[in-house]
């Protein structure tokens, strides 16, 4: 009789005559952190299990019993008994040397007509699927945030930038909503990457396929998969998916950058839009009277992170030959983080717009009173009335000039002075000037105009509602 005592430690096989250096085997271990796809990987190993009986490679009975083996192990997983070491090296052979604990040589019958690079390959794709699946969620919460807060504020006016110069007042529901349709574009995004995560490589086997007469369409069926890739080699070693999944999160993290770094400005002593709410903030060790936006800053922070992990994945693959290479290992750590720090910055995002902040809506309606952002508006008035707008945009440049000197605003001008500007002035320029009405005026299709705003919340809505 063989002696496989010595396999419980040397999971592959007899041609190795010692065991690895301890130090290489903890450097060669994913099991540290490939424990997060163990519930698809014992999902995956069932599918297959019941592949291999449906192809009679192996009996029902024999089927029955890896599936139920596997099932007991989740549940050990679950209860927190299961506590796979370094010797294990990683989830794949922790989880099969388990099942032949539990139910003995039958256990050995599982990794018949599979390697673990198309295993690894199908945990991976079955883990991102439902991570996807949860950010889309989490999308979509943000957005039912965003929307109703823009709702509230349709009519509350704050200044809008150029340059982060003073440019045109606009409705405060106009720019939440800006967010809204990036991260619908995100949500979509997401939605394009899934149907090529979707795809399954197991019946690669390690690269060429496999001598038995498997049936890879019925195993991708009972996993969900909407089909199979069609070349082995490239099964095994695709990582496009991963790739192509952080790029939609590098995406989502700029937006939420974006967002977070306009948040710290507003509730600056500088712009005073905002007031942070306790729930969402924190003090000073030293300085007593500050309140800080750590939410936003570490959103804003954390998206380096997964610029990182998409740059070390193209990195990752760009040299390697075919087919699957150790390297790929190294996919994870990347791919995990950045689906756990774009999970998290969106969960701390959606809680701070919600209840996180206050925009302070006397203070935006002095903002947008007292700068020069209504001066567009002065020389469409003008345009409108016959004067060629270059013209009438010179023009108003002068009046911007002497209104400064003057320490006035353009609303301050009397009407003879606005008559001996151009003669084209009438009484109706204070009214065209007020805020209220340079934001009402701009009802160009996607503009801040108020009546374009409730169209696209009304837009956004019904988009929420519809998935
Ligand atoms: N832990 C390995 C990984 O994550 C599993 C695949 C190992 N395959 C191999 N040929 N050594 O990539």
């Amino acid at each position: 009789m063989v002696d496989t005592s010595s396999q419980s430690q040397q999971t592959w096989s007899q041609r190795f005559e010692s065991a690895l250096h301890p130090a290489i085997a903890r450097f060669n271990a994913s099991i540290g952190f490939d424990i997060e796809l163990i519930e698809y990987d014992i999902t995956g190993s069932q599918a297959h299990a019941q592949m291999l009986s449906h192809t009679g490679i192996i009996s029902s009975e024999e089927g029955k019993q890896l599936v139920e083996g596997l099932e007991q192990i989740r549940q050990e997983y679950r209860q927190g008994q299961f506590h796979p070491g370094i010797d294990a090296e990683d989830v794949h052979f922790a989880v099969e040397r388990r099942l032949t604990e539990l139910i003995g040589d039958t256990g050995k019958k599982l990794h018949t007509a599979r390697s673990r690079n198309d295993q690894v390959g199908t945990d991976t794709r079955l883990y991102l699927r439902d991570q996807i699946t949860h950010l889309r969620q989490q999308l979509r919460s943000f957005q039912a945030v965003m929307v109703e807060l823009a709702e509230r504020h349709i009519e509350t006016l704050i200044p809008g930038y150029t340059h982060l110069q003073r440019a045109q007042p606009l409705s405060l529901a106009h720019h939440l909503l800006a967010y809204v349709e990036m991260t619908q574009r995100d949500w979509e995004r997401l939605g394009d990457v899934y149907k090529r995560v979707n795809i399954s490589p197991l019946g690669c086997g390690a690269l060429a396929g496999t001598t038995f007469p498997i049936d890879r369409h019925y195993a991708a069926e009972l996993l969900q998969f909407d089909r199979v890739y069609s070349n082995s080699l490239d099964g095994v070693s695709d990582r496009d998916f991963a790739i192509e999944f952080l790029c939609a999160a590098s995406l989502i993290m700029v937006h939420l950058s974006r967002l977070a770094e306009e948040v710290i400005l507003w509730a600056s002593e500088e712009f005073r839009f905002v007031t942070l709410k306790d729930s969402c903030s924190t003090g000073s060790s030293i300085m007593p009277q500050k309140k800080n936006p750590d939410v936003p800053e570490l959103v804003r922070g954390k998206t380096g992170r997964v610029f990182g992990h998409l740059q070390a994945l193209l990195v990752l693959m760009k040299g390697l030959p075919l087919a699957y290479n150790k390297d790929l290992q190294d996919d994870k750590e990347a791919l995990f983080d950045g689906v756990k720090t774009v999970q998290g910055c969106l969960e701390a995002m959606t809680i701070l717009m919600q209840e996180g902040l206050e925009f302070r809506t006397v203070r935006l309606n002095e903002a947008v009173n007292e700068d020069f952002s209504n001066a567009t508006d002065v020389a469409d008035y003008l345009a409108a009335k016959g004067v060629p707008f270059r013209e009438a945009y010179n023009l108003v440049g002068k009046v911007v000039k002497t209104s400064l000197a003057a320490n006035k605003l353009l609303k301050d001008l009397t009407l003879e002075e606005w008559k001996a500007l151009h003669p084209a002035f009438e009484a109706d320029i204070y009214q065209a000037i007020t805020p209220h009405q340079v934001v009402a005026a701009r009802n160009s299709y996607g503009g801040t105009g108020f009546e374009q705003v409730r169209r696209a919340l009304a837009e956004a809505k019904q988009r929420l509602n519809e998935s």
